[in-house]
């Protein structure tokens, strides 16, 4: 699949991503995962770092609240829209642009850090991706990027639940299909009927790599890997917001740090 595609899915994806994001619909995202990328996150208040992905930005304004100079890209100039309208709303000093994960439009060494929550996987040519990301560091600093757990998120997963509805297993398989761009097509799980009514789903451009395959791409990067992480809803979260409870069983994402080497 050409880059073009990807971004004229994420553009057609935005509008309505945004309403249900800001909405509260994303629970993986805000009781699960963003939590659990910010309590591993090194301190980085008064760093310069660049959010990669940002999408509508609330995490990039978590980053700039933890006192970070903040400037962030994302592929979609819808999303950018949106997180500059928040910007202006609330003034946290960060500057958004439209701009491609493999192509980034900084000079070398301009970032003491880097952070992209769930955008890597979903780029055709990940190991451009880690390299520009590596390029635009200064040596020493770090990459924190989250995906779709690459073990538990292959080609297919199906939650396995006994007869109350709760998570016992899941099931995987094709995890060595690579798979380049397939559209899979889906709403946020907690989004009610009345609102799937009145839009249209998200269709995700899905290009799924093996662990190891990772791995590799982070060598070829030349970083070096600090940190693996694997969040699990805790069983308060669990029972609070049911729809995590899968994490008990599995993860559903990976966490990894990486460092550019002095
Ligand atoms: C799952 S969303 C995550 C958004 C945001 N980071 C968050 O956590 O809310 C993935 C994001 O990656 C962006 N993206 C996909 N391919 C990209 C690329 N090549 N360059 C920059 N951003 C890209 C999409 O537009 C989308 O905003």
């Amino acid at each position: 699949m050409q880059l073009l595609n990807v971004a004229e899915c994420w553009e057609a994806n935005a509008d309505a991503w945004t309403r249900h994001v800001r909405a509260g619909f994303d629970i993986y995202r805000d009781a699960l995962n963003s939590p659990a990328f910010l309590s591993i996150l090194p301190p980085i208040s008064g760093l310069s770092g660049l959010d990669i992905g940002c999408g509508e930005g609330t995490n990039t304004r978590q980053l700039a609240r933890l006192g970070a100079a903040m400037q962030a890209i994302d592929i979609a100039p819808t999303f950018i829209r949106h997180a500059q309208e928040a910007e202006r709303a609330e003034s946290l000093g960060i500057s958004y642009q439209a701009a491609d994960a493999t192509n980034l439009p900084f000079e070398n060494c301009s970032f003491d850090f880097a952070t992209a929550f769930m955008s890597f996987m979903d780029i055709p040519d990940q190991a451009a991706s880690l390299r520009e990301t590596h390029r635009v560091l200064r040596p020493g600093g770090f990459l924190q990027f989250s995906i779709l757990h690459p073990c538990f998120v292959p080609a297919h997963r199906k939650v396995i639940r006994d007869d109350e509805g709760n998570a016992t297993a899941i099931e995987i398989g094709g995890y060595f299909d690579r798979i380049d761009g397939r559209i899979d097509t889906l709403w946020f799980s907690a989004l009610p009927d009345d609102m799937r009514a009145k839009d249209t789903p998200f269709h995700i451009p899905r290009f799924h790599r093996t662990l190891s395959e990772w791995v590799l791409m982070i060598n070829d990067a030349e970083m070096v890997i600090e940190i693996f992480s694997e969040p699990c809803a805790d069983l308060s979260l669990a029972e609070q917001q049911p729809v995590v409870a899968d994490t008990r069983v599995a993860p559903i994402s990976l966490i990894v740090r990486v460092r550019k080497p002095i």
